[in-house]
Protein backbone atom coordinates (compact mmCIF):
# COMPACT_ATOMS: atom_id res chain seq x y z
CA UNK A 1 0.00 0.00 0.00
CA UNK A 2 1.93 2.74 -1.16
CA UNK A 3 -0.82 5.25 -2.43
CA UNK A 4 -3.27 5.60 -0.58
CA UNK A 5 -6.94 7.05 -2.07
CA UNK A 6 -8.95 8.15 0.52
CA UNK A 7 -12.91 9.28 -0.62
CA UNK A 8 -14.56 11.85 1.37
CA UNK A 9 -11.38 12.69 3.72
CA UNK A 10 -13.04 15.97 4.66
CA UNK A 11 -15.75 14.80 6.07
CA UNK A 12 -16.66 13.32 9.91
CA UNK A 13 -15.07 10.06 9.58
CA UNK A 14 -12.60 10.33 6.92
CA UNK A 15 -10.89 13.42 8.55
CA UNK A 16 -10.95 10.87 11.57
CA UNK A 17 -9.18 8.60 9.58
CA UNK A 18 -6.85 10.14 7.88
CA UNK A 19 -5.29 11.42 11.61
CA UNK A 20 -5.75 8.41 12.44
CA UNK A 21 -3.20 7.06 9.72
CA UNK A 22 -0.47 9.76 9.49
CA UNK A 23 -0.95 10.44 13.43
CA UNK A 24 -0.98 6.73 15.10
CA UNK A 25 -1.07 3.91 12.71
CA UNK A 26 1.88 1.80 10.88
CA UNK A 27 1.19 3.05 6.95
CA UNK A 28 3.96 4.59 5.66
CA UNK A 29 2.51 5.81 2.18
CA UNK A 30 0.92 8.58 0.63
CA UNK A 31 -2.52 9.81 1.47
CA UNK A 32 -4.56 11.13 -1.66
CA UNK A 33 -7.34 12.59 -0.09
CA UNK A 34 -10.38 13.13 -3.13
CA UNK A 35 -13.34 15.07 -1.45
CA UNK A 36 -16.16 17.06 -3.59
CA UNK A 37 -16.60 19.39 -0.24
CA UNK A 38 -20.13 19.43 -0.47
CA UNK A 39 -22.17 21.11 2.94
CA UNK A 40 -20.45 18.44 5.22
CA UNK A 41 -16.83 18.47 3.74
CA UNK A 42 -14.66 20.84 5.44
CA UNK A 43 -10.69 20.70 4.30
CA UNK A 44 -10.37 22.94 7.76
CA UNK A 45 -10.83 20.02 9.63
CA UNK A 46 -7.43 18.53 8.01
CA UNK A 47 -5.71 21.75 8.07
CA UNK A 48 -2.89 21.33 10.29
CA UNK A 49 -1.61 18.39 9.08
CA UNK A 50 -1.12 19.41 5.79
CA UNK A 51 1.95 20.93 6.64
CA UNK A 52 3.39 18.89 9.00
CA UNK A 53 3.01 16.18 6.21
CA UNK A 54 2.84 18.21 3.09
CA UNK A 55 5.41 14.95 1.72
CA UNK A 56 3.13 12.48 2.31
CA UNK A 57 -0.44 14.31 2.51
CA UNK A 58 -1.93 15.86 -0.89
CA UNK A 59 -6.03 17.16 -0.66
CA UNK A 60 -8.13 17.22 -4.55
CA UNK A 61 -11.49 18.38 -4.39
CA UNK A 62 -13.15 16.36 -7.54
CA UNK A 63 -17.00 14.79 -7.37
CA UNK A 64 -16.79 11.01 -7.83
CA UNK A 65 -19.46 11.48 -10.41
CA UNK A 66 -16.99 12.67 -12.79
CA UNK A 67 -15.54 9.76 -14.06
CA UNK A 68 -12.42 11.42 -16.52
CA UNK A 69 -11.30 13.23 -13.12
CA UNK A 70 -11.34 10.72 -11.42
CA UNK A 71 -9.43 8.65 -14.20
CA UNK A 72 -6.79 11.29 -14.19
CA UNK A 73 -6.33 10.73 -10.38
CA UNK A 74 -5.55 7.13 -10.87
CA UNK A 75 -2.96 7.86 -13.32
CA UNK A 76 -0.86 10.68 -12.45
CA UNK A 77 -0.79 9.34 -8.54
CA UNK A 78 -0.36 5.78 -9.37
CA UNK A 79 -3.32 4.42 -7.17
CA UNK A 80 -2.90 0.86 -5.83
CA UNK A 81 -5.10 1.54 -2.35
CA UNK A 82 -8.62 2.91 -1.82
CA UNK A 83 -10.28 3.54 1.22
CA UNK A 84 -13.94 4.85 0.70
CA UNK A 85 -15.87 6.81 2.58
CA UNK A 86 -17.38 9.39 0.48
CA UNK A 87 -21.29 9.60 0.51
CA UNK A 88 -23.88 11.74 0.90
CA UNK A 89 -24.27 10.39 5.09
CA UNK A 90 -27.92 12.15 6.65
CA UNK A 91 -30.76 10.00 6.70
CA UNK A 92 -33.34 13.23 6.81
CA UNK A 93 -31.64 14.88 3.78
CA UNK A 94 -32.16 11.63 2.07
CA UNK A 95 -35.95 11.23 3.08
CA UNK A 96 -36.43 14.73 1.67
CA UNK A 97 -33.73 15.03 -1.39
CA UNK A 98 -32.78 11.42 -2.26
CA UNK A 99 -31.23 12.53 -5.81
CA UNK A 100 -27.70 13.43 -4.24
CA UNK A 101 -27.90 9.62 -2.51
CA UNK A 102 -28.26 7.91 -5.95
CA UNK A 103 -25.85 9.62 -7.28
CA UNK A 104 -22.52 9.99 -5.10
CA UNK A 105 -23.62 6.51 -2.89
CA UNK A 106 -24.53 4.83 -5.98
CA UNK A 107 -22.58 6.40 -9.39
CA UNK A 108 -19.80 7.85 -7.37
CA UNK A 109 -18.88 4.04 -5.96
CA UNK A 110 -19.65 2.57 -9.35
CA UNK A 111 -16.88 5.35 -11.05
CA UNK A 112 -14.26 4.34 -8.81
CA UNK A 113 -14.69 0.73 -9.20
CA UNK A 114 -14.57 0.91 -12.80
CA UNK A 115 -11.24 2.73 -12.43
CA UNK A 116 -10.08 -0.15 -10.40
CA UNK A 117 -10.88 -2.55 -13.01
CA UNK A 118 -9.43 -0.54 -15.59
CA UNK A 119 -6.44 -0.73 -13.40
CA UNK A 120 -7.15 -3.89 -12.01
CA UNK A 121 -2.95 -4.78 -12.32
CA UNK A 122 -2.34 -2.34 -10.26
CA UNK A 123 -4.71 -2.19 -7.21
CA UNK A 124 -4.01 -4.08 -4.03
CA UNK A 125 -6.89 -3.43 -2.22
CA UNK A 126 -10.40 -1.17 -2.90
CA UNK A 127 -12.06 -1.46 1.20
CA UNK A 128 -15.56 0.00 1.07
CA UNK A 129 -16.75 2.22 4.37
CA UNK A 130 -20.51 1.43 4.76
CA UNK A 131 -23.19 1.21 7.95
CA UNK A 132 -25.14 -1.23 9.57
CA UNK A 133 -28.24 0.50 8.32
CA UNK A 134 -28.34 -1.55 5.48
CA UNK A 135 -29.74 -4.28 7.42
CA UNK A 136 -33.10 -2.55 8.12
CA UNK A 137 -34.56 -2.35 11.21
CA UNK A 138 -34.03 -4.99 14.62
CA UNK A 139 -37.00 -6.00 17.03
CA UNK A 140 -36.66 -6.15 20.90
CA UNK A 141 -34.22 -9.02 20.30
CA UNK A 142 -31.32 -10.51 18.33
CA UNK A 143 -27.95 -8.59 16.64
CA UNK A 144 -26.96 -7.65 13.12
CA UNK A 145 -24.47 -10.19 11.82
CA UNK A 146 -22.35 -10.13 8.91
CA UNK A 147 -25.01 -12.87 7.19
CA UNK A 148 -28.05 -10.75 7.95
CA UNK A 149 -30.14 -10.01 4.25
CA UNK A 150 -30.16 -6.86 3.62
CA UNK A 151 -33.17 -4.80 4.32
CA UNK A 152 -33.24 -1.07 3.74
CA UNK A 153 -35.91 1.24 4.69
CA UNK A 154 -34.55 4.71 3.62
CA UNK A 155 -32.80 5.95 0.55
CA UNK A 156 -29.80 6.28 1.93
CA UNK A 157 -29.37 2.76 3.58
CA UNK A 158 -30.52 1.84 0.23
CA UNK A 159 -28.16 3.95 -1.49
CA UNK A 160 -25.67 2.31 0.90
CA UNK A 161 -26.49 -1.32 0.25
CA UNK A 162 -26.91 -1.04 -3.42
CA UNK A 163 -23.17 0.19 -2.89
CA UNK A 164 -22.23 -2.57 -0.92
CA UNK A 165 -23.73 -5.09 -3.70
CA UNK A 166 -21.74 -3.44 -6.38
CA UNK A 167 -18.26 -3.71 -4.55
CA UNK A 168 -18.91 -7.09 -3.98
CA UNK A 169 -19.77 -7.83 -7.82
CA UNK A 170 -16.91 -6.25 -8.92
CA UNK A 171 -14.59 -8.87 -6.20
CA UNK A 172 -17.07 -11.79 -7.69
CA UNK A 173 -16.69 -11.31 -11.25
CA UNK A 174 -13.57 -9.12 -11.75
CA UNK A 175 -11.07 -10.77 -8.65
CA UNK A 176 -11.28 -7.11 -7.67
CA UNK A 177 -9.53 -7.63 -4.01
CA UNK A 178 -12.14 -5.48 -2.09
CA UNK A 179 -13.06 -5.60 1.80
CA UNK A 180 -16.15 -3.94 3.19
CA UNK A 181 -17.52 -3.11 6.64
CA UNK A 182 -20.51 -1.84 7.86
CA UNK A 183 -20.27 -0.01 11.43
CA UNK A 184 -22.47 1.28 13.87
CA UNK A 185 -23.42 5.05 14.67
CA UNK A 186 -20.58 6.50 15.46
CA UNK A 187 -20.01 9.82 17.23
CA UNK A 188 -16.90 12.00 17.82
CA UNK A 189 -14.51 15.03 16.92
CA UNK A 190 -15.73 17.11 13.87
CA UNK A 191 -18.89 15.43 13.07
CA UNK A 192 -21.95 18.03 11.31
CA UNK A 193 -24.17 19.56 13.60
CA UNK A 194 -26.95 17.52 11.81
CA UNK A 195 -26.68 14.17 13.23
CA UNK A 196 -27.82 13.65 16.78
CA UNK A 197 -25.14 13.54 18.91
CA UNK A 198 -23.65 17.23 17.73
CA UNK A 199 -27.03 18.64 17.01
CA UNK A 200 -28.16 17.71 20.74
CA UNK A 201 -24.64 19.15 22.17
CA UNK A 202 -24.63 22.16 20.46
CA UNK A 203 -28.67 23.50 21.07
CA UNK A 204 -27.99 22.80 24.63
CA UNK A 205 -25.51 24.65 24.98
CA UNK A 206 -27.70 27.92 23.63
CA UNK A 207 -30.34 26.46 25.18
CA UNK A 208 -32.16 25.81 22.05
CA UNK A 209 -34.59 23.41 22.33
CA UNK A 210 -33.72 19.40 21.90
CA UNK A 211 -36.06 17.87 19.04
CA UNK A 212 -36.54 14.35 19.79
CA UNK A 213 -38.19 11.92 17.66
CA UNK A 214 -41.42 10.31 18.28
CA UNK A 215 -40.66 8.71 21.69
CA UNK A 216 -37.56 8.57 21.68
CA UNK A 217 -37.31 5.28 22.67
CA UNK A 218 -35.54 4.21 19.25
CA UNK A 219 -31.84 2.77 19.83
CA UNK A 220 -28.69 2.92 18.13
CA UNK A 221 -25.67 1.55 19.02
CA UNK A 222 -22.69 3.80 19.33
CA UNK A 223 -19.09 3.81 18.39
CA UNK A 224 -16.59 6.51 19.19
CA UNK A 225 -15.16 7.54 15.52
CA UNK A 226 -11.38 6.84 16.73
CA UNK A 227 -12.60 3.08 16.90
CA UNK A 228 -14.10 2.95 13.99
CA UNK A 229 -11.09 3.92 12.21
CA UNK A 230 -8.64 1.22 14.26
CA UNK A 231 -11.17 -1.25 12.82
CA UNK A 232 -11.34 -0.42 9.32
CA UNK A 233 -7.15 0.19 9.16
CA UNK A 234 -6.81 -3.36 10.80
CA UNK A 235 -9.50 -4.77 8.22
CA UNK A 236 -7.17 -3.09 5.42
CA UNK A 237 -4.28 -5.03 7.22
CA UNK A 238 -5.29 -8.27 7.54
CA UNK A 239 -9.44 -8.67 6.64
CA UNK A 240 -9.60 -11.73 4.06
CA UNK A 241 -10.39 -10.02 0.23
CA UNK A 242 -13.84 -10.35 -0.56
CA UNK A 243 -15.26 -10.42 3.20
CA UNK A 244 -17.63 -8.22 5.00
CA UNK A 245 -16.99 -7.30 8.51
CA UNK A 246 -19.22 -5.76 11.05
CA UNK A 247 -18.41 -3.33 13.42
CA UNK A 248 -19.73 -2.32 16.52
CA UNK A 249 -19.35 -0.57 19.99
CA UNK A 250 -21.42 -3.00 21.99
CA UNK A 251 -23.12 0.13 23.30
CA UNK A 252 -26.86 0.18 22.59
CA UNK A 253 -28.77 3.26 24.32
CA UNK A 254 -32.30 4.70 23.58
CA UNK A 255 -32.00 8.26 21.88
CA UNK A 256 -33.82 9.68 24.72
CA UNK A 257 -31.01 8.24 27.11
CA UNK A 258 -28.46 9.90 24.94
CA UNK A 259 -30.17 13.26 25.13
CA UNK A 260 -30.47 13.05 29.00
CA UNK A 261 -26.57 12.46 29.47
CA UNK A 262 -25.78 14.93 27.26
CA UNK A 263 -28.36 17.84 29.41
CA UNK A 264 -26.26 16.25 32.79
CA UNK A 265 -23.03 16.51 31.31
CA UNK A 266 -23.70 20.05 29.90
CA UNK A 267 -25.47 21.24 33.05
CA UNK A 268 -22.47 20.22 35.04
CA UNK A 269 -19.92 22.26 32.67
CA UNK A 270 -22.10 25.13 31.96
CA UNK A 271 -24.50 26.94 34.08
CA UNK A 272 -27.82 27.78 33.14
CA UNK A 273 -29.84 31.36 33.44
CA UNK A 274 -33.34 30.34 33.41
CA UNK A 275 -34.35 27.20 33.86
CA UNK A 276 -32.91 24.55 36.21
CA UNK A 277 -32.01 21.59 33.80
CA UNK A 278 -31.59 21.17 29.90
CA UNK A 279 -33.74 18.27 29.95
CA UNK A 280 -36.43 20.80 30.52
CA UNK A 281 -35.55 21.79 26.41
CA UNK A 282 -36.41 18.48 25.24
CA UNK A 283 -39.30 18.21 23.19
CA UNK A 284 -40.79 15.62 21.58
CA UNK A 285 -41.36 16.12 17.26
CA UNK A 286 -42.79 14.35 14.66
CA UNK A 287 -41.24 11.29 13.73
CA UNK A 288 -38.83 10.25 11.14
CA UNK A 289 -40.64 8.78 8.28
CA UNK A 290 -39.71 4.94 7.67
CA UNK A 291 -37.51 5.11 11.50
CA UNK A 292 -36.12 2.16 12.00
CA UNK A 293 -36.31 1.31 15.36
CA UNK A 294 -33.08 -0.82 16.86
CA UNK A 295 -29.76 -1.19 15.35
CA UNK A 296 -27.52 -3.40 17.11
CA UNK A 297 -24.43 -5.35 16.20
CA UNK A 298 -22.80 -8.74 16.29
CA UNK A 299 -19.05 -8.09 15.63
CA UNK A 300 -17.57 -11.25 17.20
CA UNK A 301 -15.90 -11.96 13.19
CA UNK A 302 -13.95 -8.98 13.79
CA UNK A 303 -13.14 -9.81 17.48
CA UNK A 304 -12.56 -13.33 16.49
CA UNK A 305 -10.79 -13.13 13.56
CA UNK A 306 -9.10 -10.22 13.89
CA UNK A 307 -8.71 -9.80 17.41
CA UNK A 308 -10.42 -5.93 17.34
CA UNK A 309 -12.35 -4.51 20.30
CA UNK A 310 -13.31 -0.71 20.79
CA UNK A 311 -10.99 0.87 23.76
CA UNK A 312 -13.27 4.42 24.25
CA UNK A 313 -16.36 3.99 26.93
CA UNK A 314 -19.24 5.63 25.70
CA UNK A 315 -19.48 7.53 29.30
CA UNK A 316 -15.37 8.86 28.70
CA UNK A 317 -15.94 9.10 24.91
CA UNK A 318 -19.13 11.55 25.27
CA UNK A 319 -17.55 13.43 27.56
CA UNK A 320 -14.64 14.25 24.80
CA UNK A 321 -16.77 14.64 22.43
CA UNK A 322 -18.37 17.03 24.54
CA UNK A 323 -15.25 19.17 25.32
CA UNK A 324 -13.97 19.10 21.64
CA UNK A 325 -17.02 21.14 20.66
CA UNK A 326 -16.61 23.15 23.87
CA UNK A 327 -12.84 23.97 22.88
CA UNK A 328 -13.42 24.71 19.13
CA UNK A 329 -16.17 27.19 19.08
CA UNK A 330 -14.55 28.99 15.96
CA UNK A 331 -15.09 25.51 13.87
CA UNK A 332 -17.94 25.20 15.46
CA UNK A 333 -18.83 28.77 14.29
CA UNK A 334 -18.18 28.55 10.97
CA UNK A 335 -18.92 25.42 10.07
CA UNK A 336 -22.70 26.57 11.31
CA UNK A 337 -22.37 29.96 9.75
CA UNK A 338 -21.46 28.63 6.46
CA UNK A 339 -18.67 30.87 6.23
CA UNK A 340 -16.22 27.64 5.57
CA UNK A 341 -18.26 27.22 2.27
CA UNK A 342 -16.78 30.61 1.11
CA UNK A 343 -13.33 30.30 2.35
CA UNK A 344 -13.50 26.69 0.86
CA UNK A 345 -14.87 28.85 -3.06
CA UNK A 346 -12.09 30.75 -2.43
CA UNK A 347 -9.52 28.60 -1.49
CA UNK A 348 -10.67 25.32 -3.49
CA UNK A 349 -12.01 26.21 -7.15
P1 LIG B 1 -19.91 12.99 6.17
O1 LIG B 1 -21.21 13.41 5.55
O2 LIG B 1 -19.43 13.69 7.37
O3 LIG B 1 -18.75 13.07 5.07
C1 LIG B 1 -18.91 12.62 3.76
C2 LIG B 1 -17.82 13.24 2.90
O4 LIG B 1 -17.95 12.74 1.55
C3 LIG B 1 -17.89 14.77 2.82
O5 LIG B 1 -16.62 15.32 3.04
C4 LIG B 1 -18.38 15.03 1.40
O6 LIG B 1 -17.90 16.26 0.86
C5 LIG B 1 -17.81 13.83 0.65
N1 LIG B 1 -18.56 13.53 -0.58
C6 LIG B 1 -19.91 13.36 -0.70
N2 LIG B 1 -20.24 13.12 -1.98
C7 LIG B 1 -19.07 13.11 -2.69
C8 LIG B 1 -18.75 12.92 -4.06
N3 LIG B 1 -19.70 12.71 -4.97
N4 LIG B 1 -17.46 12.97 -4.44
C9 LIG B 1 -16.47 13.21 -3.52
N5 LIG B 1 -16.72 13.42 -2.22
C10 LIG B 1 -18.01 13.37 -1.80
O7 LIG B 1 -20.08 11.42 6.42
P2 LIG B 1 -19.44 10.50 7.55
O8 LIG B 1 -20.36 10.47 8.70
O9 LIG B 1 -18.02 10.87 7.72
O10 LIG B 1 -19.54 9.07 6.82
C11 LIG B 1 -18.47 8.59 6.01
C12 LIG B 1 -18.81 7.20 5.51
O11 LIG B 1 -19.03 6.33 6.61
C13 LIG B 1 -20.08 7.15 4.65
O12 LIG B 1 -19.85 6.25 3.60
C14 LIG B 1 -21.14 6.60 5.61
O13 LIG B 1 -22.13 5.89 4.91
C15 LIG B 1 -20.30 5.68 6.47
N6 LIG B 1 -20.80 5.47 7.84
C16 LIG B 1 -21.11 6.54 8.64
C17 LIG B 1 -21.54 6.31 9.95
C18 LIG B 1 -21.86 7.46 10.88
O14 LIG B 1 -22.34 7.23 11.99
N7 LIG B 1 -21.58 8.71 10.52
C19 LIG B 1 -21.67 5.00 10.42
C20 LIG B 1 -21.35 3.93 9.56
C21 LIG B 1 -20.91 4.18 8.29
P1 LIG C 1 -28.79 10.35 13.23
O1 LIG C 1 -27.69 10.97 14.03
O2 LIG C 1 -29.44 11.15 12.16
O3 LIG C 1 -28.21 8.97 12.68
P2 LIG C 1 -28.98 7.74 11.94
O4 LIG C 1 -30.29 8.20 11.45
O5 LIG C 1 -28.03 7.42 10.83
O6 LIG C 1 -29.07 6.64 12.97
O7 LIG C 1 -29.95 9.89 14.23
C1 LIG C 1 -29.68 9.01 15.32
C2 LIG C 1 -31.01 8.73 15.99
O8 LIG C 1 -31.48 9.95 16.61
C3 LIG C 1 -32.10 8.29 15.05
O9 LIG C 1 -32.91 7.32 15.71
C4 LIG C 1 -32.91 9.55 14.80
C5 LIG C 1 -32.77 10.31 16.10
N1 LIG C 1 -32.79 11.79 16.00
C6 LIG C 1 -33.65 12.53 16.81
O10 LIG C 1 -34.42 11.99 17.61
N2 LIG C 1 -33.61 13.89 16.70
C7 LIG C 1 -32.79 14.55 15.82
O11 LIG C 1 -32.83 15.81 15.74
C8 LIG C 1 -31.90 13.77 15.01
C9 LIG C 1 -30.98 14.43 14.02
C10 LIG C 1 -31.93 12.39 15.13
Amino acid sequence: MKNMLVTGGCGFIGSNFIRYLLRESNFSGNIINVDKLTYAGNPENLSDLENEFQDRYTFLKADLCDPDKIAQIFDRYSIDTICHFAAESHVDRSIVEPDAFIQSNIIGTFNLLECCRKNRDQIELFHHVSTDEVFGSLGKDGLFTETTPYSPNNPYSASKAASDHMVRAYHKTYGLPVTISNCSNNYGPYQFPEKLLPLMILNGLEEKALPVYGDGKNVRDWLYVRDHCSAVWLIMRKGKRGDTYNIGGNNEIENIKIVEMICDILDEIRKLEGIKSRKELIAFVKDRPGHDKRYAIDFSKLRHELDWMPEESFASGLRRTIEWYLDNTSWVNRVKSGEYQSWVESHYR
